[in-house]
């Protein structure tokens, strides 16, 4: 057991968040909480969370964060798409309320902040697996994270704010946004498989993802508290490997017991072909991502069967 430490979460009560509360708890931490549920919801917030429903370019924050030993700075709008669509709210809160985190952290005196980027940074570049070193962002989405970044320099370097990136590549597992119009591709077709309506699939199938399990993300956030070699660092959390959709696809098929195909549709624009970290950086520092597929998609599909399709099938038998 490491000693106690005050740390407050960001995005709290969205996928990753939740379940970094749910493991900062376990392990004895205070949690003080931040979201301003636009995207997250209450329910999924863990009971022992200082929780506080504040935007994080509200002033307010400012209290909360102030003494604290590290922030989890999660909170963002991270649907590339709604981003494409409004540039300048993608700025307001990914950048400018992430500044406004940094500030907070800044002149609260606050020992370490641990920030999300993401893969989407590398979405200019063509070399697979990928490492740090190659960002190219294009996205709308991805330069609000490359931003971000800058300002995190900025203050390590006028302010001596000590900060960790993370490059989180398709994380999984309990709690993922399922609520999306278009939902994870993980989610998505657990749900659908499991009321046997048949998912869809945009493009032909063969684009492919680098799927890291959640709690092996958590194993390295963990690990950013009491590890100074994180300090200043810039970490790809990802499998190392990666599949195809389609492949997905089949996986989930067959954990379900299905036989059911898939309805392919026109591809989204803009979207990568092909994901897959380089983890040799995280792997330096003794980190392995240690969940197997099979295993992560054994327990998405037992978390969705608990908490989204056994409700659906409770309301509809009160019906
Ligand atoms: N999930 C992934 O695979 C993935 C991949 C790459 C990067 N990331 C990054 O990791 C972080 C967490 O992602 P997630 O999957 O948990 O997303 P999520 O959408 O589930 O959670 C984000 C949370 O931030 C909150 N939020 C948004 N705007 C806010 C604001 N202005 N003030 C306060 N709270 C606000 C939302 O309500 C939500 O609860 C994000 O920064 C995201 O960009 C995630």
């Amino acid at each position: 057991m490491t000693e106690q430490q005050t740390i407050v979460v960001t995005g709290v009560a969205g996928f990753i968040g939740s379940n970094l509360a749910d493991r900062l708890l376990a392990e004895g931490h205070r949690v003080i909480g931040i979201d301003n549920l636009a995207y997250g919801v209450l329910e999924q917030v863990p009971s022992g969370v200082d929780f506080h429903q504040l935007d994080i370019r509200d002033h307010a924050i400012f209290p909360l964060i102030a003494g604290a030993d590290a922030v989890f700075h999660l909170a963002a709008k991270n649907c590339i798409s709604d981003c494409q669509q409004d540039p300048l709210e993608t700025v307001s809160i990914n950048v400018w309320g992430s500044v406004n985190v940094f500030e907070a952290c800044a002149q609260g005196r606050v020992r370490k902040v641990v920030y999300a980027e993401s893969s989407a940074l590398y979405e200019g570049s063509a070399v697979l697996p990928t490492p740090e070193s190659e960002a190219a962002p294009e996205s709308f989405y991805a330069l609000s994270k490359a931003a971000e970044r800058h300002f995190a320099g900025g203050y390590a370097r006028y302010r001596g704010l000590r900060s960790t990136a993370l490059r989180y590549f398709c994380v999984y597992g309990p709690r993922q946004d399922y609520r999306r119009t278009i939902p994870p591709v993980m989610s998505a077709f657990i749900i659908k498989l499991s009321r046997g309506e048949r998912p869809t699939i945009y493009g032909t199938g063969e684009k492919r993802r680098d799927f890291v399990y959640v709690d092996d993300v958590n194993d390295f956030h963990v690990q950013c508290l009491v590890d100074a070699r994180t300090d200043g660092g810039t970490f790809n959390l990802g499998s190392g490997r990666s599949y195809s959709v389609r492949e997905i696809f089949d996986l989930v098929r067959r954990l379900l017991g299905s036989s059911l195909e898939p309805l392919y549709v026109d591809d989204l624009p803009g979207e990568a072909l092909a994901t897959q970290a380089d983890i040799s950086a995280a792997r330096a520092l003794a980190w392995e991502p240690r969940t197997s597929l099979e295993e992560g998609l054994r327990r998405s599909i037992a978390y969705l069967r608990e908490h989204v399709l056994g409700r659906q099938v409770s309301a509809a038998a009160r019906a």
